[in-house]
């Protein structure tokens, strides 16, 4: 399994990659209430996951774009952890992330966007980096929290900024927030 770049008191961060993270990276992208909020509508297939697995990994057009598998440390010194969630970059950084719905509202989120934050800062090639972006449609209640929590401050407020695809045509406005380099 792959290593963990970053750890917290129950969680892991694994740099995504297919042998490892594919299957549990197609449960939580194929998951449709996970998916809610998202730009793509995803048709359920796992060709469609292993797609955008590699369109979030780095590239000669896109360096900045990685994805990270947010993993539970076992309890019982089993050596595979399981995957729970995913954090990575759609644009250059900003964050997008999501949870499988069962682990909703245990504070898992909010423990891997601190941890994450501090190991993302850290790394070579983002000391050109000063800041840290997110952005969370005004009715995902959950998501503002999350970013609250993690030490991320308000922004701009962006109206009719990004498509959802579950509305079709109709923009949604966005909240953004920022979390400058400690
Ligand atoms: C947003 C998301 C990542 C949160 O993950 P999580 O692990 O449940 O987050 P946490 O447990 O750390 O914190 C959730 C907080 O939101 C609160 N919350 C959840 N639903 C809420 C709601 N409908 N209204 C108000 N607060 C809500 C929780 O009570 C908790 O706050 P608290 O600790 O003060 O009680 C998860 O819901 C998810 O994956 N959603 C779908 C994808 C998504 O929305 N991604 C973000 C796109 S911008």
């Amino acid at each position: 399994m792959a290593p963990n770049v970053a750890t917290s008191k129950r969680l892991g961060l694994q740099v995504l990659n297919e042998e490892d993270h594919l299957q549990s990276y197609h449960a939580i992208m194929s998951d449709a209430a996970s998916g809610v909020w998202s730009t793509s509508s995803h048709g359920g297939t796992i060709e469609e996951s292993r797609a955008k697995m590699f369109d979030r990994q780095p590239s000669k057009e896109k360096p900045w774009s990685q994805t990270w598998a947010i993993c539970l440390i076992p309890e019982d010194g089993r050596e595979t952890s399981k995957v729970i969630g995913a954090v990575g970059f759609p644009r250059e950084c900003e964050i997008g992330y999501r949870i499988k719905p069962q682990y909703w509202g245990k504070g898992y989120m909010t423990e891997a966007l601190v941890m994450f934050a501090g190991m993302w800062f850290e790394l070579d090639e983002n000391k050109k980096y000063d800041r840290l972006l997110a952005a969370a449609d005004p009715a995902n209640a959950a998501s503002h929290r999350v970013l609250q929590k993690s030490g991320f401050t308000k922004g701009e407020y962006k109206e009719k900024a990004y498509q959802r695809a579950l509305l079709g045509d109709e923009k949604s406005d966005l909240q953004l927030y920022y979390m400058d380099r400690p």
